[in-house]
């Protein structure tokens, strides 16, 4: 018994660090020192900015000074537009003096400059900087912006933002999307150096990931697996009472974890500034208190001869499927805000549906063996250790 539960452990922990260290891997070797560009332009620099698939190369020459860039970035859709812009006044998109790519009425891709000044409707206006040679182009979904700003003497650093957006009304773009990806979309680069640096930004994308990993395990995995264990296991006689050390330190390993991601999740929505994601965090904290419930009701679980003891199983098993549900729901949230690449969700939805089909089988199986029993064996079929036996279909409730 206690090699298994040992085993398990170790399992999750595999699991747990495995996950970590794929999330956090850092980015060996730059994409956009490949790309080149149909123009044969060159730059002297180039980085991979973190959000919204987005690329800028460039040129600084410190005598003119003058900044050359080519902005590389998918649009929302066919329809949309792409920007790029240096906020000399702030680090986020008010104030920023920017450069819009997108399909002119007359079907011409076009670059206009836009002074943002606030998030209200926009119109072409002049920039707070020369710029010459602006052209645009659009191939393989990816819209391209080349320009040359004429920056002021003296200049080493500068505020750049970056947008994509979907659609354009009247040769003006629309409002773009909110997700966090939008909202971080901007940084620092230092023309120098060469580096381009996000505001607060890998760090925080880095405990984002630890955050999603550490719930998707604990409340989206195993969870549901701990589950799985006291329902079908105890049909086996010889599971007994193993099933339940397994439900048990699965539910308690999975609500360790899962109150250390909670927790990163509480300091995480303290730090986001302006956007609070208010069902994920409400749904969050509802799991933390029907989870520490779950816990603490194990211990006052009345004796299993005890008369009461049906309405604990009836709330015990009520409060833990709500939590699997809640889970789930969560960690779909949780894909949407964070965004990360389409394998993570599509590995999460894999092991869904592999647990679904346990589950099915299982219940299929269990079936077979209670209605086998009933046939052989016109007395009571096997109860478990708590005096329940856990089938679908008969009158007494499942219990752990
Ligand atoms: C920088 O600009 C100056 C003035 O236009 C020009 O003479 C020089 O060749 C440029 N330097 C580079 C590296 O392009
Ligand atoms: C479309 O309009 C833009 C902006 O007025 C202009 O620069 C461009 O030349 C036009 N293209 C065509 C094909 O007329
Ligand atoms: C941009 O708009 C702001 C606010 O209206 C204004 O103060 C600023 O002078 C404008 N910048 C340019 C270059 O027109």
């Amino acid at each position: 018994m206690a090699s298994s539960v040992t085993s398990l452990s170790f399992l999750t922990l595999f699991l747990v660090f495995f996950s970590i260290s794929l999330l956090t891997e850092p980015a060996n070797g730059a994409t956009c020192s490949s790309q080149t560009f149909s123009n044969n332009k060159l730059f002297d620099s180039c980085n991979d900015l973190p959000h919204l698939e987005s690329y800028l190369h460039w040129t600084y020459n410190s005598s003119k000074p003058s900044l050359s860039i080519a902005f590389v970035a998918p649009p929302a859709k066919s329809t949309g537009w792409v920007a790029w812009a240096i906020n000399p006044t702030s680090t986020g998109m008010a104030g920023s003096q920017s450069l819009i790519a997108f399909h002119h009425s007359n079907g011409s891709l076009i670059v206009e400059t836009f002074n943002i000044t606030s998030y209200g409707p926009i119109s072409p206006s002049p920039i707070a900087f020369v710029v010459s040679d602006s052209s645009a182009e659009y191939s393989d979904g990816v819209m391209r912006i080349f320009a040359t700003l004429a920056l002021p003497v003296g200049t080493t650093k500068v505020n750049q933002v970056w947008q994509v957006g979907s659609s354009v009304t009247d040769n003006v773009p629309d409002k773009h999307a909110f997700q966090t990806d939008n909202l971080n979309s901007k940084g620092t680069l230092d023309l120098l150096k060469g580096e381009s640096t996000t505001t607060g930004g890998s760090s925080s994308l880095r405990k984002k990931n630890i955050h999603g990993v550490l719930n998707a395990v604990s409340w989206g995995i195993l969870m549901p697996f701990g589950v799985i264990f006291s329902r079908y296991l105890k049909t086996f006689k010889s599971a007994d009472p193993a099933w339940f050390y397994l439900h048990a330190s699965c539910q308690f390993s999975a609500y360790v974890i899962g109150v250390a991601g909670w927790a990163t999740g509480l300091q995480l929505g303290k730090k986001s500034e302006g956007v609070t994601y208010t069902g994920h965090r409400y749904i969050g904290i509802a799991l933390f208190c029907l989870a520490s419930l779950q816990v603490f009701a194990l211990f006052l679980r009345p004796k299993k001869d005890n008369k009461y003891r049906i309405y604990w199983n009836y709330y015990h098993h009520s409060v833990g499927y709500a939590v699997i549900v809640l889970s789930i729901i969560n960690v779909f949230k949780g894909f949407d805000m964070l965004d990360p690449a389409k394998k993570w969700r599509t590995a999460y939805i894999t092991v869904l549906i592999i647990l679904g089909a346990i589950g099915a089988l299982l219940e299929v199986i269990t079936w077979v063996i209670v209605l086998r029993r009933k046939s052989g064996n016109s007395t009571k079929p096997y109860d478990g250790p708590n005096g329940a036996n856990g089938y679908r279909g008969r009158q007494q409730p499942l219990s752990i």
